[in-house]
């Protein structure tokens, strides 16, 4: 998509767009003459400026030109110019239009409110149509062109320096998740991220199976271990802060494709768990993202990468694994593989590159789904600063994230008789017991937050900034986030 800021509407040929309040006085003044004729037309749809419903009209004595009036109930913040342009972009993306302009003028959104429309719009005309080679021309999309009017000088700018590289990376995840398991697997999601990183300044570095078995990485070899796509540690450094500055460390879970393995999961739904790399590739589309736009910070992104299969060399519940911490972890269940894969991420991270914080990303638990739905991803962490810093970001960023408990009663439950813990507790606070189980794994008092996003990585249903399916969560969040280190 084509992103376009004007003081003035353009020439030519486009689809008008405009907000309208719901309660101001309905069809906005800068229509002239054919307001009023807007106006019924309004009426007639039951239009009354709601928050995300929209009217259509058509103007002119030839009636040429698609007027699209999109409510935006009282507000003119970031969210409301958010709704307004992905409202706007999900009606017209396959509408024959090919242009669209969305005029702000009399309104007053504020520059960041008019940039972050156009965030809107480019995230929501995203959509992966590689194996879709009998799509009608009627259905594949015409709209190439967005041209933002009235937003205000810096709006441009603000787009340009830094949502515009935030939409890139949220690309960048989103394909990802949707790309299917024959297609991304340890090694092509390096593959796909190198390509990605290119002329970025990010620097990339892998560790393959026996470079991981050297430092002795159990946990995580021992979810690869039946498969046959080799494990990958995936490494992504941007330097952007001060010389030697700790870095702030983002780790994400990417389990290429989880059948549970040996504890195999049912047949129903099982496809979903081609996402199962949703945190990795939020860390990834991050990284993208902080790179592409210059984020005056050190960061280190770290993905720990592996496919769980039922194999006959595959691990059995009630093996032993040793991790690279030294501590040792009864798999009780080889579903419970997430956790097996961070904490050695976790421990690689945190000897090697001594982070001033770490922030890991990973579909973790069916009962995160549970109990917050798709609504907000939990957040568990050791330090209130830190998570009323991530708190605060999802707020801005649009990433909702809900406070969830640790505690030393919850820890209890993951002790094992034969090993150091196990990994699974009781069916109740599955979440919780396995944020404890990567607790175990925090050293020198390192701030950490787990984020479980099993119920935002993947969408059931069509949002502002993504139609069904993978919806690019963390970027946002994450790019928010490095930007309140930033100086
Ligand atoms: N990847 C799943 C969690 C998941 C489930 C994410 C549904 C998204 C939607 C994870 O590896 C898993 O299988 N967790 C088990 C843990 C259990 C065996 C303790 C679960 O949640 O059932
Ligand atoms: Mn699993
Ligand atoms: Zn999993």
């Amino acid at each position: 998509m084509q992103i376009h800021f004007a003081e003035q509407r353009p020439a030519g040929d486009y689809a008008l767009v405009l907000p309208v309040r719901s309660d101001g006085d309905g069809v906005p003044e800068v229509l002239g003459a054919d307001r009023e004729a807007v106006a019924a037309a309004a009426k007639r749809q039951r239009f009354a400026g709601e928050s995300g419903s929209t009217a259509d009209a058509y103007l002119g004595a030839d009636g040429g030109r698609r007027l699209l009036l999109v409510g935006i109930g009282d507000k003119t913040d970031v969210k409301a110019a958010e709704k307004l342009a992905g409202t706007a972009v999900a009606r017209l993306l396959t509408s024959g239009e090919t242009h669209a302009v969305i005029d702000l003028s009399g309104f007053d959104f504020a520059a960041d409110a008019a940039a972050r429309a156009a965030l809107a719009a480019e995230l929501r005309a995203w959509r992966y149509d590689r194996y879709r080679t009998r799509l009608k021309d009627k259905h594949k999309p015409t709209l190439a062109r967005v041209t933002i009017v009235g937003g205000g000088k810096d709006a441009a700018a603000l787009w340009k320096q830094r949502f515009a590289a935030v939409a890139a990376g949220v690309a960048l995840t989103k394909e990802l998740v949707t790309e299917p398991a024959n297609i991304i697997y340890p090694e092509s999601f390096v593959s796909r991220v190198k390509a990605n990183a290119e002329g970025t300044g990010l620097e990339i570095e892998v560790l393959n199976g026996p470079a991981m078995a050297k430092l002795g990485m159990g946990a995580l070899l021992g979810v690869a271990q039946g498969s046959v796509r080799e494990p990958r540690l995936l490494v992504m450094r941007w330097n952007g802060g001060a010389k030697g500055e700790a870095p702030i460390a983002l780790l994400g879970k990417g389990v290429t494709f989880d059948t549970g393995g040996i504890s195999i999961k049912p047949a129903l739904g099982m496809e979903a768990m081609k996402w199962d790399m949703g945190g990795a590739g939020a860390v990834a589309g991050a990284m993208k993202a902080l790179a592409m736009r210059g984020a005056k910070a050190n960061v280190i992104g770290v993905c720990g990468l592996v496919e769980n299969m039922p194999d006959g060399n595959a691990q059995r519940p009630g093996d032993v694994v040793t991790t690279m911490s030294g501590q040792t972890v009864e798999v009780i269940n080889t579903d419970a593989e997430g956790r097996l894969v961070l904490c050695d991420v976790m421990t690689w991270v945190q000897r090697t590159h001594k982070p001033r914080l770490m922030v890991d990303l990973a579909t973790l638990t069916g009962a995160m789904v549970i109990s917050l739905g798709h609504e907000y991803a939990g957040i568990f962490a050791n330090d209130d600063e830190l998570a009323g810093q991530l708190l605060a970001a999802g707020l801005d960023s649009g990433d909702l994230l809900w406070r969830q408990p640790l505690g030393e009663a919850y820890d209890r439950l993951i002790d094992s008789p034969i090993a150091d813990m196990k990994n699974v507790g009781p069916r109740e606070g599955g979440s919780i017991t396995a944020a404890q189980f990567l607790q175990r794994f925090v050293e020198d008092g390192t701030p950490w937050a787990h984020l479980d996003i099993a119920g935002m990585a993947w969408s059931p249903k069509d949002k502002t900034t993504f139609s069904k399916g993978a919806t690019g969560y963390g970027v946002r969040l994450l790019d928010q986030f490095v930007a309140g280190f930033e100086g």
